[in-house]
């Protein structure tokens, strides 16, 4: 018997992450290859928006995708996070060339106020909430501030594409497979100040820093290059990730599901690793079901991660100051 299917939800369905995430969605890559989806597509009330949401779900439609379900084309918070299982807070406005996440905030920070209530108010009472749009970690921290129905730990934010980027770096420096890089974790905020934290990883088993042979290359050169590669990615294609952003995406959700599985999540801190009360800080977890998780504390951090946790730490607490007002 075919199981039932989840509702996801996803803002800015017709945006570049949005496109990029459905087809993989629809096709399974996400929950699995016989999870049959409802996908609810939340765009802009203008009539671009529109318009290009229906060619979304026209194209979807003729994927003729055998997990696909049913689809929702709104405009209304209200009705696309109707009933929905997950809550994919994708829609927001991306960075240009020249600008940081954190300059978004303004701009973006509302728009998950009038979201996370519509969660409150309609979502599944088993909703997982995951927020994308930048600064997504700040975002994650308004949408949260809304809930009354869900636990704070439901809602999480993306650091995952960042891990998925220090894997990669890390492996074609040691000219190592992508998949003998393990243990590498991201911690903070999902900006430059993030710390990917080699010092725990291994690559092929051997400490990652032991293989690599060059402290002033893992602290001088792979951080600024993991922490800046959104950036470089915005200055190459003048727009900021999609495929990779869309990857990521199902990394984090298929990962979330998956008991035993140990990955990157921004979540509420609560004090863990050093991090202020109330923000949302990546760190490593390990799921346990049905989207639930518990974080990874066993990490010891030497003097040096512990002034790159500071630094991230202190960016954190600094937007949560500047959206005081919108967290209430
Ligand atoms: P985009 O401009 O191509 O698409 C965004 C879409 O969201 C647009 O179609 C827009 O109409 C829609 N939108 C805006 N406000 C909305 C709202 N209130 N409700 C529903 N839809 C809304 O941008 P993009 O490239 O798809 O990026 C989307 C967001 O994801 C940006 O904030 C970007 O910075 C962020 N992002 C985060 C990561 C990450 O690793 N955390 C990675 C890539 C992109
Ligand atoms: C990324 O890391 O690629 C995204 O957060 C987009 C951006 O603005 O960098």
């Amino acid at each position: 018997m075919s199981k039932t299917p989840l509702r996801v939800a996803i803002t800015g369905a017709a945006g570049n992450v949005g496109y990029a995430a459905l087809f993989r969605i629809a096709a399974g890559e996400m929950f699995g290859v016989d999870q049959p989806v409802i996908l609810q597509m939340i765009e802009i009330p203008a009539e671009a928006a529109q318009k290009a949401l229906k060619g979304v779900a026209m194209e979807l439609e003729d994927c003729a995708f055998p997990l696909l379900a049913g689809m929702v084309l709104t405009d209304d918070p209200n009705i696309g996070l109707k009933d929905a299982n997950w809550c994919l807070l994708v829609g927001s406005k991306p960075r240009g060339p020249g600008m940081e996440r954190a300059d978004l905030l303004k701009d973006n920070g509302r728009i998950f106020i009038g979201q996370g209530r519509a969660i409150d108010a309609v979502a599944a009472d088993d909703a997982c909430i995951f927020v994308v749009g930048n600064p997504c970690n700040t975002n994650c921290m308004i949408a949260a501030a809304q809930a009354r129905r869900h636990p704070r730990e439901r809602f999480t934010a993306m650091v995952r594409l960042d891990q998925n980027r220090a894997h990669s770096i890390l492996a074609a420096k040691a000219g190592a497979a992508v998949a003998d890089v393990n243990d590498l974790y991201i911690y903070g905020n999902h900006s430059p100040t993030m710390f990917a934290d080699y010092t725990h990883a291994t690559i092929g088993g051997k400490p990652a820093a032991d293989v690599i042979g060059d402290r002033a290359w893992l602290e001088n050169e792979f951080l600024p290059t993991v922490g800046g590669r959104g950036g470089a990615i915005v200055a190459a294609r003048g727009q900021s990730s999609a495929g990779s952003a869309a990857n990521a995406i199902v990394d984090h959700v298929r990962d979330l599901i998956t008991p035993g599985k140990v990955h990157s999540m921004a979540v509420p801190a609560e004090g863990r690793y050093g991090f202020a009360e109330g923000v949302w800080a990546g760190m490593p977890v390990r799921s346990t079901g049905g989207g639930a998780y518990e974080v990874v504390e066993t990490f010891v951090m030497d003097d040096f991660a512990k002034g790159r946790l500071a630094k991230t730490n202190e960016e954190l607490v600094a937007e949560r100051d500047t959206v005081k007002e919108l967290i209430g």
